[in-house]
C-alpha cells in the first residue's frame, strides 16, 4: 500500500489524532497520491503553502447532485467569495477587504472586551453553583459568534440559529456525512438563505451602521454584487466569522491543559504571553485541516506535476508540525518565537477574518487567565468526529 493511503478517515483513530500519519506523509514525500480519495496530498509545509498560492490550481466548486434539491445550497457555495477565483474572486474580495481595515477591527475591541466580562461573569456564577463550567460552551463559542452578529447586524438573540445553521452546514465538507446530516445542511442552507435575504430587505428600507446595509448599498449601485453575491457574502462571513475560532480556542485550551507547564506560564504571565500563545494554539492543532484545489492548467509543484482537472488537498494540520520549519514540532511552546504558520491559508483566499480572529484571542485568552488564575480541567473533554473541522465538544473547567 502506497504511504498517501495510510490517510483513512473512516478510522475513528486517525480522525482523534491524525498527527503520526502526517508524520509518515511527510516523511515519504513531498506530493503523494491517495488512490483512496482520488486526490494529490500535500502534508509539507512547502507543498501545502504551494499549492495555496499556486494562481493554476483553483477552488472550483462541484455542484452536489441533484442540483435541483441542492439549488441554495450550491450557490451560496458557488456565489461566495471562498469558491471563487479571479476575476470574480477579486471583485468579492476588494468589497469585503473594506470592512476588515485594521480601524474597523480595532473599533470591535470594547465590544469583545464587554462582551468577555459578560459571559466570564456567567461561567464564573455557574462555576460557583455546579462545580465547573464549560470553557467551550460557555466562553469559546458564543464570543465569537456574537461579535460577527454584532458586526453584520444580525440580532444576538439569532446566535443559537446562526451556529446551528452553520453547524449543519458544514458537516458537508467532511468525507464521512450521513444522509440525515445533508437533509439538515439542505435545510439549514435555505433557512439561513431567508434568513439573510428577509434582513437585507429590511435593511434596504431603514439603513443601519452594519455590514449587512453597507453590501446592500454595494448591491443597489449597480452590477457589483448581485442578490446571491449579497446573501452567500453574508453566510459565509457568518459560518467562517466563528466556526474556525471556537474551534482554534478549544484546540488550543485543551494543548494547554495537556501540557501543565504551560498552562502554569500562561496562568502566570496572561497579557505578555498572549500574543506568542495564540498562534502557538493556532500552529500545533490547528482548526482547519483540509483544502482542497483542483488544477486548471498543469502545476509543478516540488517533483510532481499535477495534471488539469487533478485535485490536491493541501494538509494545514500536517504542514504546521513539519520540522524543516519549525524547531521540534510537536512541542507545544506558547514562547515560540519563529511560528510560520499557514492555520489561516495562504495566497488570495487567505483569511479575510484573521485580524478579527486574532484580536478575539489576544482579548479573551488573558481575560480568562485573570479571572480564573488556576483554571483546570473537571473532567474528560469530549472530542468532534470529524477531520477537515477538528475540534470539541465540552471543555469542563473549574
Ligand atoms: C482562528 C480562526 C480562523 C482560522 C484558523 C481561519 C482559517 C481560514 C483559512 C485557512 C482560509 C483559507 C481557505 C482556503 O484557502 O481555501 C480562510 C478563508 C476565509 N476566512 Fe477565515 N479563519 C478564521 C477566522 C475567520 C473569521 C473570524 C472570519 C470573518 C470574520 C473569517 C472569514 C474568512 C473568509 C471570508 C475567507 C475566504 C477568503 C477568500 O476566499 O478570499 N475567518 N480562513
Amino acid at each position: 500500500m502506497s504511504t498517501a493511503n495510510l490517510l483513512n478517515l473512516q478510522d475513528p483513530q486517525q480522525v482523534i489524532n491524525p498527527y503520526g500519519i502526517y508524520t509518515s506523509l511527510r516523511a515519504s514525500g513531498e506530493l503523494l497520491w491517495s488512490e483512496r480519495y482520488d486526490m494529490w496530498l500535500a502534508p509539507t509545509h512547502a507543498t501545502a503553502n504551494a499549492t495555496l498560492r499556486a494562481k493554476s490550481l483553483g477552488r472550483i466548486f462541484s455542484p452536489v447532485l441533484p442540483e435541483s434539491e441542492w439549488e441554495i445550497f450550491n450557490w451560496l457555495h458557488s456565489d461566495s467569495i471562498l469558491d471563487s477565483e479571479p476575476p470574480k474572486h477579486t471583485r468579492l474580495r476588494a468589497l469585503v477587504q473594506k470592512a476588515f481595515t485594521p480601524g474597523r477591527i480595532e473599533a470591535l475591541r470594547p465590544n469583545i472586551v464587554q462582551t468577555c466580562v459578560e459571559l466570564l461573569d456567567r461561567a464564573e456564577v455557574k462555576r460557583n453553583e455546579q462545580g465547573h463550567f464549560d470553557v467551550l460552551a460557555d466562553y469559546a463559542e458564543p464570543l465569537p459568534v456574537l461579535i460577527i452578529a454584532d458586526l453584520l447586524g444580525v440580532p444576538r438573540d439569532m446566535a443559537e440559529d446562526l451556529r446551528r445553521w452553520s453547524q449543519d452546514i458544514v458537516k458537508m465538507y467532511e468525507f464521512d456525512r450521513t444522509r440525515e446530516q445533508e437533509l439538515a445542511a439542505q435545510e439549514s442552507g435555505k433557512a439561513f438563505s431567508e434568513y439573510v435575504s428577509a434582513i437585507a430587505r429590511e435593511r434596504k428600507k431603514n439603513p443601519q451602521s452594519d455590514l449587512i446595509t453597507a453590501l446592500v448599498e454595494v448591491e443597489e449601485l449597480g452590477e457589483k454584487l448581485n442578490e446571491h453575491e449579497l446573501i452567500a457574502m453574508c453566510v459565509l462571513l457568518l459560518n467562517a466569522g466563528h466556526e474556525a475560532s471556537v474551534n482554534g480556542f478549544g484546540n488550543g485550551m485543551v494543548a494547554l491543559f495537556n501540557n501543565p507547564d504551560q498552562l502554569g506560564l500562561l496562568a502566570a504571565h496572561p497579557h505578555e504571553l498572549a500574543p506568542t500563545a495564540l498562534e502557538e494554539m493556532l500552529r500545533y492543532d490547528s482548526p482547519l485541516h483540509l483544502f482542497e484545489r483542483t488544477a486548471t492548467a498543469d502545476t509543478q509543484i516540488g517533483e510532481i506535476t499535477v495534471q488539469v482537472g487533478q485535485k490536491v488537498g493541501a494538509l494545514l494540520g500536517s504542514a504546521n508540525r513539519d520540522g524543516t520549519v519549525f524547531a521540534e514540532p510537536d512541542t507545544f511552546d506558547i514562547t515560540r518565537a519563529q511560528n510560520p504558520h499557514i492555520a489561516f491559508g495562504a495566497g488570495i483566499h487567505f483569511c479575510i477574518g484573521a485580524p478579527l480572529a486574532r484580536l478575539e484571542m489576544l482579548t479573551s485568552l488573558p481575560m480568562l487567565f485573570e479571572r480564573f488564575p488556576d483554571l483546570q480541567l473537571a473532567g474528560e473533554p469530549v472530542q468532534r468526529p470529524t477531520f477537515v473541522l477538528r475540534g470539541w465538544e465540552s471543555i469542563p473547567a473549574s
